[in-house]
């Protein structure tokens, strides 16, 4: 995304200083640093929360950062299947959520998917992002009424807006927002953020009977 700048990223650090104690330990590896920042992170706790979920799908593993988050919501017989195209990145996940109540899978999440049972509770899209309205027909597909699914880094620096862009993540997810738009079943919104990892936004889709 576009480069944070410093008001943005000391903020991000008052948030953190202020509200959220303890990150989960973690160890990024030789990764691009595409996790989501720790209020990012602690909002996806949160919504897990909110709604209640004991079963997670999160498509996208990186190093497993948010899937570490989303474990702290977990009830205890919670769990979280998270999917994970890269053999290097699922080595490095896999040390981070060791113990806990994680199915990794490593794999093109579009091959795992027609493979698993839903319902999830809650679905987190965060992976390659031209893919993101095959993702979304999935969640849907693994969803049942009151599921949230929520997608990262659909705002890209403000690239999102640009019909002309010709960047194959922007044009995936501009086709995620066509799909979602046309998806009768979805209560949705998405909110633009600034902080530490630049500007971007997530997306919020409740399914709806
Ligand atoms: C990218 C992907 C992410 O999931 C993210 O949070 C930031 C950037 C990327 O592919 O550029
Ligand atoms: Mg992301």
């Amino acid at each position: 995304m576009q480069q944070p700048c410093q008001p943005w990223v000391d903020v991000d650090r008052y948030i953190a200083d202020r509200l959220i104690g303890d990150d989960p330990p973690f160890d990024r590896g030789h990764l691009p640093p595409h996790e989501v920042s720790p209020p990012q992170g602690a909002l996806l706790e949160l919504l897990a929360r909110l709604t209640g979920a004991r079963s997670i799908l999160e498509i996208g593993t990186l190093a497993g950062y948010s899937t570490l988050w989303l474990a702290r919501a977990l009830p205890p017989d919670g769990r979280i299947v998270t999917l994970e195209a890269s053999p290097e990145h699922a080595d490095v996940a896999r040390r981070n959520l060791a113990g806990l109540p994680v199915e990794l899978i490593v794999r093109p999440a579009l091959e795992t998917l027609p493979t698993l049972t839903g319902p999830f509770d809650l679905v987190f899209i965060d992976a390659d992002k031209r893919s993101n309205a095959d993702y979304l027909r999935w969640a849907l597909a693994l969803s049942r009424p009151g599921t949230l699914i929520v997608a990262d880094n659909v705002v890209r620096g403000g690239a999102v807006a640009d019909a002309a862009g010709d960047d194959p993540r922007v044009v995936g997810v501009r086709a995620f927002f066509d799909a979602v738009a046309a998806e009768p079943r979805l209560r949705a919104t998405a909110i633009q953020t600034v902080g530490a990892k630049g500007y971007d936004g997530f997306a919020l889709l409740l399914v709806d009977g």
